[in-house]
């Protein structure tokens, strides 16, 4: 067992940590408050291969390995989860789903623009009726012969806006459950496709979340990735994945306001001294110091084991169930350390703070990573 990153993860590490220092720290103030999507870093951040990290070059992608994901998905979330999310979802979700069960004519099409960061995908799972109950799907695909009639609603779709591509899960046969879904690939502008108004988040309000609705969509067969009834299973396995990609941005989340309460602790003098030399506030930096690591480590094994083509559900989700929490958990306290400051937007721990809660909740809110976990280690 070696705990070392090698000379690429520690070039990639700097790449993405110079990238949030200089291009996604100086407006990020203003882009959470007016709920700006950073389109303009996001261009750059595909230019820089950071969209497509893990997907094959042959596909226009980086060829990194999950560890390296990682590494970068820290580093942007550390300043930025907003973008870190857009990232999260089009390489774990978008890029992988496509990469691993696409067509090659599906590849060519759309796994090419999305893996240079050309365009951006969306992965919409989730109903008004059916979150955590994702079986429970009521958009409807009804087999027309050489194409689906797609119908319904999908909520809280990252990207629903500013995406080109849509990987949509919808019921083509009720009689079949679960085994009755499939994966269609459904492009913007298709007629009967409609884009709902932006929701107002509490968190990463930068990002582009909204509802989409389908009227009589016809999607092409051609745009269905796998056997029929495969949707379902590929949203399973593809969130898998997603997850190592959200317990990352947890992570970043988590480090990047400890890294600020520490700095902050350092400068700021209470009762004669720095306040970092009092044991109260030392405890809480002890504690964060000590949750993050550990969060780290899961976050690493999850990944290598994706790496070494192992079963990384369980390491996944555990990953992303400890991160989110060590990331709720760390911010309040790097508040609490910022005292009166922490409150006000210019020092942004009350920002990561809000930023943090929503790794409790998509993806899988941590109840469902309990389900998963609990159903391994009980089967
Ligand atoms: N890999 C492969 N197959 C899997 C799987 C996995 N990881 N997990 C489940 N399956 C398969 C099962 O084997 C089963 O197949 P068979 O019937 O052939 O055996 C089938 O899927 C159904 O599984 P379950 O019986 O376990 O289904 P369930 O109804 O009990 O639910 C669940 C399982 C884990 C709760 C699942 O519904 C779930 O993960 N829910 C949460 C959904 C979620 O994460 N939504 C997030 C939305 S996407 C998002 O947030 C993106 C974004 O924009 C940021």
């Amino acid at each position: 067992m070696l705990f070392q990153l090698n000379e690429e993860h520690l070039m990639i590490q700097k790449a993405a940590r110079d990238f949030a220092q200089n291009e996604l720290l100086p407006g990020v103030i203003e882009r959470d408050e007016h709920q700006k999507f950073p389109a303009e870093q996001i261009k750059k951040l595909g230019e820089l291969g950071f969209l497509g990290m893990m997907v094959d070059p042959k596909y226009g992608g980086s060829g990194l390995d999950t560890i390296s994901y990682v590494l970068a998905m820290e580093e942007i979330s550390k300043v930025d989860a907003s973008v870190s999310v857009v990232m999260s979802v089009n390489n774990s979700l978008v890029c992988w789903g496509l990469e691993t069960f696409g067509t090659e004519e599906q590849k060519q099409k759309y796994l090419v623009p999305l893996a240079k960061g050309e365009i951006i995908g969306a992965f919409c799972l989730s109903e008004p009726e059916a979150g955590s109950d994702a079986t429970s799907q009521r958009t409807t695909a009804i087999d027309k012969g050489d194409h689906y009639l797609l119908n319904g609603t999908k909520n809280w779709i990252t990207n629903g806006g500013t995406a080109s591509v849509y990987l949509v899960m919808a019921q083509t046969d009720v009689a079949k459950g679960h085994k009755g879904i499939n994966c269609l690939i459904v492009e913007k502008g298709t007629p009967g496709f409609t884009v709902g108004p932006k929701e107002n988040k509490l968190g990463i309000r930068g990002s582009d979340t909204h509802s989409l609705m389908f009227t009589d969509v016809k999607v092409p067969k051609a745009n269905r990735i796998g056997e029929d009834g495969f949707g379902f299973k590929f949203a399973m396995k593809t969130l898998a994945g997603g997850r190592i990609g959200i317990a990352s941005q947890a992570l970043g989340i988590a480090s990047g306001a400890y890294e600020l309460a520490l700095k902050y602790s350092k400068e700021r003098k209470a009762f004669g001294k720095e306040i970092s030399q009092h044991q109260a506030i030392q405890f809480k930096l002890a504690d964060m110091a000590t949750e993050i690591e550990a969060a780290r480590l899961l976050c690493l094994k999850a990944a290598w084991l994706k790496d070494q083509h192992g079963n990384y559900d369980l390491a996944g989700s555990m990953a992303k169930l400890y991160a989110s929490k060590v990331a709720m958990d760390t911010t309040v306290e790097a508040v609490q350390v910022h005292g009166g400051y922490g409150y006000v937007k210019e020092f942004h721990v009350e920002r990561l703070m809000r930023d943090a809660k929503i790794t409790q909740i998509y993806e899988g809110t941590s109840e469902i990573q309990k389900i998963v976990i609990a159903r391994a280690v009980t089967s």
